[in-house]
């Protein structure tokens, strides 16, 4: 049966993927109120219809940061997407080059920066991690220049990672023993096809942008436990100087919730932010995107474009987004479902759905 929504990839994705990288991608922090309240809040805007105006053509093109878009979405930066299918953020990325998207690519993929701008041809944005180690952060930052990145997204919204349930009874987080090995294995030999694609095929699983940092193996047993070793808790507004001092291109701070820190964003020389609680996996019982919008918007007056993300499942919830005064929006599991499911042609899908749903 073919895929008819996003969330068809999703049931497809879940028959395909191991348990633990399924639960990994779907779940949020705590008790998942945010999670459930980003998809809740945007279901809940109403869309004004009105009737007889020509419609026989329309046209979803933008320009955002002055890069030519086929519509108002990027895929947004999903840390291990990669694993979701052999080389997943190549494959990711050549369909969004396809759909005429970005696609910013996270810190802690599988395929190294380098890896998708040869895999795609060119290269994608490049989200970036505040980590303890400076130097590190100065590296990553000279190679997104290098490579030709059209812009930098910096996170904000991870000093520490939330507490991700789902992940310990998965045994992706908190089993770096013997009993965790087996548990995932478990889960792994349950998906022969994710096996032999990714597992067999696939390699190396690395993160592949953290090679010097992390080695040439990725600590999938201990993943969230050496994020909240290495990621820099004291992180402070002067950083976000510090790094707009480092990149000259297009900045992008993302993990903005209240109006003063969008404010303080522009201040220290953000170009755009991204409305977002980075898919409810932070600080459970924040407010949901669409709910923080509007005062967002409204504090800024319309000085930098203004993108959101959380809970785009379909292109009504990216007409949603838009009406509330989104320039565009970023969606981070659809994509990520669609790879685990098919691939490049599952994000192709994805994106064509959404597309054909916005028009
Ligand atoms: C994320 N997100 C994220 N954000 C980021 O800036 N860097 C990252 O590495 C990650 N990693 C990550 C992993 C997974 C599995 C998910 C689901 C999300 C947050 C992501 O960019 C985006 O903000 C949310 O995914 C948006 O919500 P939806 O579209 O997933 O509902």
């Amino acid at each position: 049966m073919k895929p008819a929504s996003t969330l068809d990839y999703r049931a497809a994705s879940r028959r395909r993927v191991p348990r633990f990288l399924f639960d990994y991608t779907d779940g949020g922090s705590y008790a998942e109120q945010t999670l459930a309240a980003n998809i809740a809040d945007l279901a809940a805007i109403q869309l004004d219809q009105r009737v007889l105006v020509d419609v026989s053509r329309i046209d979803t093109r933008m320009k955002l940061l002055g890069q030519a878009l086929a519509m108002p979405v990027v895929l947004a930066p999903v840390g291990l997407g990669g694993l979701h299918a052999r080389r997943g953020e190549v494959q990711a990325w050549r369909a969004a080059r396809d759909a005429g998207v970005a696609m910013a690519l996270s810190t802690v993929s599988v395929c190294s920066l380098h890896e998708v701008t040869q895999g795609g041809g060119a290269a994608p944005w490049f989200q970036l991690y505040l980590v303890k180690d400076k130097a590190a952060n100065e590296t990553m930052i000279a190679t997104a220049r290098e490579q030709g990145c059209p812009a930098l997204v910096l996170t904000v919204d991870l000093p520490t990672p939330g507490a991700r349930y789902r992940d310990v009874r998965s045994s992706l987080t908190g089993a770096p023993g013997l009993a965790g090995m087996l548990h995932r294995g478990c889960q792994v030999a349950a998906r022969p096809g994710w096996a032999v694609d990714v597992g067999l095929l696939g390699g190396p699983v690395a993160m592949g942008n953290l090679t010097g940092l992390v080695g040439a193996k990725a600590p999938l047993s201990d993943y969230l436990g050496w994020i909240a070793r290495n990621f820099d808790a004291s992180a402070d507004w002067d950083r976000l100087a510090w790094v707009r001092s480092l990149w000259p291109g297009p900045l992008i701070v993302k993990g903005i919730l209240h109006p003063d820190d969008a404010a303080l964003a522009v201040q220290h020389g953000a170009d755009a932010i991204v409305v977002s609680n980075h898919g409810g996996r932070q600080l459970d019982g924040a407010i949901s995107a669409a709910r923080a919008l509007p005062a967002i918007m409204d504090r800024l007056g319309g000085c930098i474009p203004v993108m959101a993300d959380g809970g785009v499942r379909s292109g009504l919830d990216v007409l949603r987004y838009v009406s509330l005064g989104a320039s565009a929006v970023m969606i981070g599991r659809p994509w990520v479902w669609g790879l685990g499911a098919a691939g490049q042609a599952g994000v192709a899908h994805v994106l064509q759905l959404i597309r054909t749903e916005l028009e």
